[in-house]
Order: structure tokens, then C-alpha cells, then sequence
């Protein structure tokens, strides 16, 4: 959150920099079982994001002392390719990269029917090709559809959209530009057949009244997201089915 700038980034018609109005989501395109090696995977562009995931397991615990006894446990790797941002990334895990990690492995353990593997790992890696804010989300959103297209037990799909606070104006999935000189940026995943929410975070400051109207504006989008999602996994075995009967 860079503060007040020169920059306008909502004009007197309540356009936003990339053309979009308050409350509109980018462009979300998914594809599920993209990669052959993987257990399971998913494709996903959101607006400039571009994210690939890929799931293994469940399989055994490498080094074994974190194996559970009682469950699976979920290893979360995000990583920003070094072409992924404007400024070179350098490779390998930072503290950002570790911090999306584990609220993202957290979330994801939300849904996983963990119990009935013990003993073993789901490894998740999320890899951002192109990043444009709200990678984090675009990763979860990636990561959910590549566990279930790994046919991993699950009681829902996790869904994820940020809102936040441009101008002093609520808005729905920031983009970059709004993310560095905006006022706040706050991510959001939910499971949608309960609305449970299992990540929220918040950088920068908003009233309440405004984190209500930014918690309604993230949920409603994950709706969206959760039907797109289920459209990938249906696109999938579609394709399967096809394949077969050649
Ligand atoms: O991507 P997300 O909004 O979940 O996380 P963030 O930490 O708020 O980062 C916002 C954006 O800053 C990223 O999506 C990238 O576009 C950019 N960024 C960057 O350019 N270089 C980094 N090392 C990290 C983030």
C-alpha cells in the first residue's frame, strides 16, 4: 500500500485504470489436468495473472517427523517465477512466499479430507508465471481445482477474491497498480457450499463499514469463481469421456 499518489485511479465516471467499475472481477479462465506428470493440476489467467498448479499425493512424508498419525498433512510451495514481476525475483523461498504458503495450506486443509490418509503429504505447488496482484488468491483458486482434479477427497472447492480500498472507494480484485498506491488490499477465500471463510488478511486501513462492503464484494466474487472452477473440473472429464470412447 504505497499511500496517496498523483496517479489517478478511478476517474470522475468511476472507472478504474483497466476499464473495469467498482465491483467487476478480471477475466478468470481455468484449466484443469494440464501437466502429465502431476497427480493433478490446473492452469489459471486472471486478468495479467497467469498461474500454474500441481498436486501430488497423497504419498509418504519426506523427512518422516512430520508425518501425523492421525492425518494427511498439506505442504504448500507458492513461488513467483524471476520473470513473474517487473524487477527480476530472485529465486527461492522469501518471507512472503512462506507466509502465502502456510495460510494457503491452512485453507486448503479446510476441505481436504485429511483424515482418511494418515501418515501422508499432499504437496501443492503453485507457481506465478505472471504476476498483477492477487496472486495469492489466483494461486488458492489454481490449487483447489489441481487437488480435486487429483481426485483427492474434498468436502468443497476453496475459493478466493480480494477487495480493498482505492480513492477512499471500495473495489473489487485490485490490480497492480491499485495494490501499490492503493489504500488497503484484502484477500478472501471461502468454501462456498458453507460460506465459511478460511483466509482473510488485510494490508492497509478500512472503516468497518468498508470492510463489510469489501467482505460482500470478495464473497459474491468467489461465487462467480466457484462456478468457473466447477466448470474446469466438468471441461476435464468431459475431455476424459471423449478420449475414451475414440
Ligand atoms: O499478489 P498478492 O496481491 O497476493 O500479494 P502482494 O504481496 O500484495 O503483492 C502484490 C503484487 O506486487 C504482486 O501480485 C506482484 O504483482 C507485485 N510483487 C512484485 O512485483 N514483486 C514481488 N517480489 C512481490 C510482489
Amino acid at each position: 500500500m504505497g499511500g496517496k499518489s498523483d496517479i489517478r485511479l478511478i476517474d470522475e465516471n468511476g472507472i478504474r485504470i483497466d476499464g473495469r467499475r467498482r465491483d467487476e472481477m478480471r477475466p478468470v479462465r481455468i484449466e484443469a489436468g494440464v501437466l502429465k506428470r502431476a497427480d493433478g493440476s490446473a492452469y489459471l489467467e486472471w486478468g495479467d495473472n497467469k498461474v500454474i498448479a500441481a498436486v501430488y499425493g497423497p504419498r509418504e512424508v519426506h523427512p518422516k517427523h512430520l508425518q501425523e498419525t492421525n492425518r494427511a498433512i498439506v505442504q504448500y510451495y507458492y513461488a513467483m517465477a524471476p520473470f513473474s514481476v517487473d524487477d527480476r525475483k530472485r529465486p527461492g523461498p522469501d518471507r512472503r512466499s512462506t507466509e502465502i504458503s502456510k495460510i494457503s495450506a491452512e485453507a486448503l486443509e479446510n476441505v481436504i479430507f485429511v483424515e482418511q490418509f494418515p501418515r501422508t503429504t499432499i504437496d501443492v505447488y503453485v507457481t506465478v508465471l505472471q504476476a498483477s496482484a492477487g496472486t495469492r488468491c489466483a494461486a488458492l483458486t489454481a490449487a483447489s481445482v489441481a487437488v480435486a482434479d487429483a481426485g483427492i477427497p474434498m468436502r468443497d472447492l476453496v475459493a478466493a477474491c480480494a477487495a480493498g480500498k482505492v480513492e477512499d472507494q471500495v473495489v473489487l480484485d485490485l490490480v497492480k497498480e491499485e495494490d501499490n498506491f492503493g489504500q488497503a488490499d484484502m484477500p478472501i477465500a471461502i468454501v462456498p457450499k458453507t460460506g465459511e471463510i478460511v483466509l482473510m488478511q488485510m494490508d492497509g486501513h478500512m472503516t468497518l463499514d468498508e470492510i463489510d462492503e469489501a467482505m460482500d464484494m470478495a464473497i459474491k466474487a468467489c461465487y462467480d469463481i466457484y462456478e468457473i472452477q466447477k466448470e474446469a473440473l466438468w471441461k476435464k472429464y468431459e475431455r476424459l469421456a471423449e478420449e475414451e470412447v475414440v
